[in-house]
């Protein structure tokens, strides 16, 4: 399907950098870049809990939207340490990153809990971005198809695809990710299409699987980006690293910026 129908996104993950003030400056310096731009991407920028509130107001007004990088999925309670759906949309963020990988490796989820979190923030009305990806083990060993579409069907267990319809995917590949090491862009539309075949396979509506964003995440710079966007399958990026300097950012946008004009044709 043309890509004119799917959003293009682009999120970056700020991960746990930046204090408040310096949250603020590199918003501040995207808001500076991006202002009357037309054409752009879904701009998501995710900072730390403790940054979100003065992103929100330097972005807003602006087209850049923010989300939260992790969130737990019960409404309140003796859990120390952690923040509800509900803390995040009394704030005003809009989005919010589920199962990194990180979240995986050094916070014990599951898809069980990545499940659970789905669940949460649709009823809160979050715009989920649930990641998925292979270790590099898991790729070696050739299970890389198996393990991406059962962590995609684990997470959306119970789900109904009315209710999954603001769902957002990343494919992170693990070992791409803060390595250097990108994904051939061929690969990752392949596994794009896998899972985007691994959502038709699980609801039988070829038209939600074909509206559901799949992202590429895994060492997204301004060098690799055009490629990355340029096959069909494949809807923006999740940026870790290159999102912490404004001009790699801004050269990323941009270049989902072109493929969107390119996708839509002379007007
Ligand atoms: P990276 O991180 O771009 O630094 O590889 C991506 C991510 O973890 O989302």
């Amino acid at each position: 399907m043309a890509t004119t129908e799917r959003a293009l996104v682009i999120a970056g993950n700020w991960k746990m950098n930046k204090t408040r003030p310096e949250a603020r400056e590199l918003a501040q310096a995207l808001v500076d870049g991006l202002k009357a731009q037309t054409g752009l991407p879904e701009v998501v920028l995710c900072p730390s809990f403790t940054s979100l509130e003065a992103v929100l107001q330097v972005t807003s007004g602006s087209a850049l939207k923010v989300g939260a990088q992790n969130m737990d999925s019960r409404e309140s309670g003796a859990y120390t340490g952690e923040v509800s759906p509900s803390m995040l949309t009394e704030l005003g963020v809009p989005y919010v990153i589920l199962g990194h990988s990180e979240r995986r490796q050094y916070f014990a989820e599951t898809n069980a809990t990545v499940n659970l979190k789905l669940k949460a923030a649709l009823k809160h009305r979050l715009i989920p971005i649930v990641c998925v990806g292979e270790t590099v083990d898991e790729r070696e060993a050739h299970l890389t198809d198996a393990v991406v579409s059962r962590q995609v069907a684990a997470a959306l267990n119970e789900l109904d695809a009315a209710e999954l319809s603001p769902l957002i995917i990343a494919y992170e590949p693990v070992w791409a990710i803060g390595t250097g090491k990108v994904c051939e862009p061929e690969e990752a539309d392949r596994v794009a299409k896998l899972i985007r075949g691994t959502l038709n396979n699980l609801y039988h509506k070829r038209d939600f699987a074909d509206r559901i964003p799949i992202l590429y995440g895994g060492s997204v710079n301004p060098g690799n980006i055009a490629d990355q966007l340029a096959h069909s399958d494949v809807d923006g990026a999740l940026v870790g690293g290159a999102s912490l300097k404004p001009g790699d950012f801004l050269s990323i946008i941009q270049a989902a910026q072109k493929r969107a004009q390119a996708v839509a044709g002379p007007s």
